[in-house]
C-alpha cells in the first residue's frame, strides 16, 4: 500500500525530502505557509526527477502524489512519517509540535530535520515526547543518503529502529546516533573545519577560493570514499593504526589548529569573505551551480556505485531491492526498464552509441539470470559469451528519457542462444539489438552444452515466442 508523508517546511530541506519520498514512490503532503512554497518545491522536484533516478540501473518505483494543505490537520491526515524542516528556532518547532501532536496518528514519526537541537530540547513541550526524534539530512536530500537519527531519554524503545527501517526503504542511510549532542555528529565536523576556515581567510592566508580547493584536490575525494580513519589506516600503512598515532600525535600539541577560539565576525570580514566568494563564483547562477553539484555528485556516486564502496554500497543495495521480479518467460519480456544517465550521453547530445550495446548487456545479464546463469552458477559452471551483436539505430534517446528492452528468444539449440531485444524511448523503437550467445563451461573456457534442465527452459521459451512472430530487423548475426 503506498506510504504517506506529511513535509511540515518546505523550503531547501524539506522540498528534498519531499522529493526523496516522491520519487521513492510515497504519496506527500505538504504545509507551508509561505506563498512562493509551492513553486520553490515544484522548482527542487524538477531537479530532483532529473537527479534522483540517474543514480539508478533500474527504474524507480511510479511517482507519488504531491498536494499543498493550508492547515496542520490535513497535511498530517493519513501520514506514517512527519518530517519538520521549519526555520531553525526552538520555540517554533515546539509550537509547532503542540499542533502536530493534537491532531496527527500517535504512532507515526515525527522527525526533525533540525541541525543543532538536540531531541530532549524539541521533546521538552510535547504531549508525547517519545514520538518525537531527530533525523538530520544532508542538502541534496534527494541525492545524499545520510540521515542522523538521534533519540533521547525519552524516545520510544523502538522508535528509531522504526524510523531507520522506514528510511531504509526510500534509499537512506540512517545512522544511529547513540547519544544526544548539540549539532550531532557531522555538523560537528563542519563546524570545526568552519571556523579554521574563518581564520585562514581573516589573517590573509588564503581565500574562499584557495580554501575550496585545498578542499576538492585533495583530501575532500579521500574522505568521500574512506572517511577519517580509513583513510588514515592506509597513511598508516602495514605499521598499522598505532604507528600513525605516534607519528602524527605529537602535532596535536603544537599550535596547528585555533579551534578554541572563533573570529569576530565583523562586517569587514563578512565583507571580505563575501567578496571573495563573489570573484570565486559569481559568474555562475545558483541554479547553475545546483545543477553543477549534482552532476558532480551523481558521477562520484555512480564511480563508487560500481565498485560497491562507501555512499556506492548503499546505493547498490537499495537498487536491489527495487529490481524487477522474474516475469512470465514464455512471452516476449521488459528486460530493462531505467533512465538515461548524464554520463551515457556523448558530444552530440544523445545516448552514445556503446550505451545502446550496454543497455542491451544488462537486458541480456537479467534475461540470462532468469534462465539460470546466477553468480553462483557463474563460479562453479558455465555461463553465457557473447559472440555477435548486429545493432540497428533508429532514434535518438536523450538524456534523462527512460528507455526500456523488450527481449525475445530468436533460437536455441543446445549452446547456441540467439536473442532479439527491442530498446524503446517515449512510446518509439529507438533501437534493435540481435545478440548472438554460445554457452561456456566455465572451468574449461570453452564452448560447452548447457545443463539439460536450462536447455529444456530455452527451447520452451524459443517455441512459445516464435508465436509472437519475427521481428522486424531480425537475421542480422550468424552470417558467416
Ligand atoms: N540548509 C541546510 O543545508 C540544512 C541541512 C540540514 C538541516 N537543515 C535544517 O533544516 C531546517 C530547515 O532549513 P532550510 O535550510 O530548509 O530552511 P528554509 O528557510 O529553506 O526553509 C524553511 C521553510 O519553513 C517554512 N516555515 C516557516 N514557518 C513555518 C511553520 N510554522 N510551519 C511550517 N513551515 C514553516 C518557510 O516558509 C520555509 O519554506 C532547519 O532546522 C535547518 O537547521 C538545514
Amino acid at each position: 500500500m503506498t506510504k504517506t508523508a506529511a513535509i511540515l517546511g518546505g523550503g531547501v530541506i524539506g522540498g528534498g525530502w519531499a522529493a526523496r519520498f516522491l520519487l521513492m514512490g510515497w504519496d506527500v503532503r505538504v504545509f507551508d505557509p509561505s506563498p512562493t512554497a509551492e513553486e520553490t518545491l515544484n522548482a527542487m522536484l524538477g531537479r530532483a526527477r532529473r537527479a534522483l533516478p540517474a543514480l539508478y540501473d533500474v527504474a524507480l518505483p511510479a511517482e507519488g502524489k504531491l498536494s499543498f494543505h493550508g492547515t496542520i490537520s490535513e497535511a498530517v491526515d493519513g501520514a506514517v512519517w512527519i518530517q519538520e524542516s521549519a526555520p531553525e528556532r526552538l520555540e517554533l518547532k515546539q509550537k509547532l509540535y503542540q499542533q502536530v501532536q493534537s491532531v496527527c496518528d500517535p504512532e507515526a514519526i515525527i522527525g526533525s530535520s533540525t541541525s543543532g537541537f538536540m531531541p530532549s530540547e524539541l521533546q521538552s513541550c510535547a504531549t508525547r515526547p517519545e514520538q518525537i526524534i531527530v533525523a538530520h539530512p544532508f542538502n541534496p536530500v534527494y541525492l545524499l543518503p545520510l540521515i542522523e537519527l538521534v533519540g533521547s531519554d525519552k524516545t520510544g524503545p523502538d522508535t528509531l529502529d522504526r524510523a531507520k527501517d522506514l528510511l531504509e526503504t526510500v534509499g537512506l542511510f540512517p545512522l544511529k546516533v547513540r547519544q544526544e549532542i548539540p549539532a550531532h555528529i557531522a555538523d560537528r565536523f563542519l563546524e570545526a573545519v568552519w571556523r579554521e576556515a574563518l581564520w585562514l581567510i581573516k589573517d590573509g592566508i588564503a581565500t574562499t577560493e584557495e580554501i575550496d580547493d585545498a578542499i576538492r584536490m585533495g583530501f575532500g575525494l579521500r574522505w568521500g570514499q574512506m572517511g577519517l580513519f580509513e583513510t588514515y589506516r592506509v597513511a598508516g600503512g602495514p605499521a598499522g593504526m598505532a604507528h600513525f598515532i605516534s607519528q602524527f600525535g605529537p602535532a596535536l600539541e603544537w599550535p596547528w589548529t585555533k579551534l578554541m577560539d572563533v573570529p569576530e565576525l565583523t562586517d569587514e570580514l563578512i565583507e571580505m569573505i563575501a567578496s571573495q566568494s563573489d570573484a570565486q563564483s559569481g559568474h555562475l547562477s545558483i541554479a547553475e551551480l545546483e545543477s553543477l553539484r549534482d552532476g558532480n555528485l551523481i558521477g562520484m556516486m555512480r564511480s563508487l556505485k560500481a565498485r560497491g564502496s562507501a555512499v556506492g554500497k548503499v546505493l547498490a543495495d537499495h537498487e536491489k531491492t527495487i529490481e524487477p521480479v522474474m516475469p512470465d518467460l514464455m512471452v516476449p519480456m521488459i528486460t530493462l526498464d531505467r533512465q538515461v544517465p548524464t554520463d551515457w550521453v556523448d558530444g552530440n547530445g544523445h545516448m552514445n552509441e556503446s550505451r545502446y550495446v550496454q543497455a542491451m548487456s544488462e537486458a541480456s545479464d537479467r534475461f540470462l539470470l532468469w534462465i539460470g546463469t546466477t553468480p553462483d552458477y557463474i563460479a562453479t559452471q558455465g555461463s553465457w559469451f557473447t559472440v555477435e551483436n548486429h545493432v540497428r539505430y533508429l532514434a535518438e534517446v536523450m538524456i534523462g528519457d527512460r528507455i526500456s528492452a523488450t527481449t525475445k528468444v530468436l533460437e536455441a539449440k543446445g549452446k547456441k542462444l540467439k536473442l532479439f531485444y527491442t530498446i524503446r524511448c517515449n512510446g518509439e523503437v529507438a533501437a534493435t539489438v540481435e545478440q548472438l550467445l554460445i554457452h561456456v563451461d566455465m572451468q574449461t573456457r570453452r564452448a560447452g552444452e548447457p545443463p539439460a534442465e536450462m536447455a529444456d527452459l530455452l527451447t520452451r521459451i524459443a517455441e512459445a515466442h516464435a508465436a509472437f512472430g519475427v521481428p522486424e530487423g531480425a537475421g542480422g548475426t550468424g552470417r558467416r
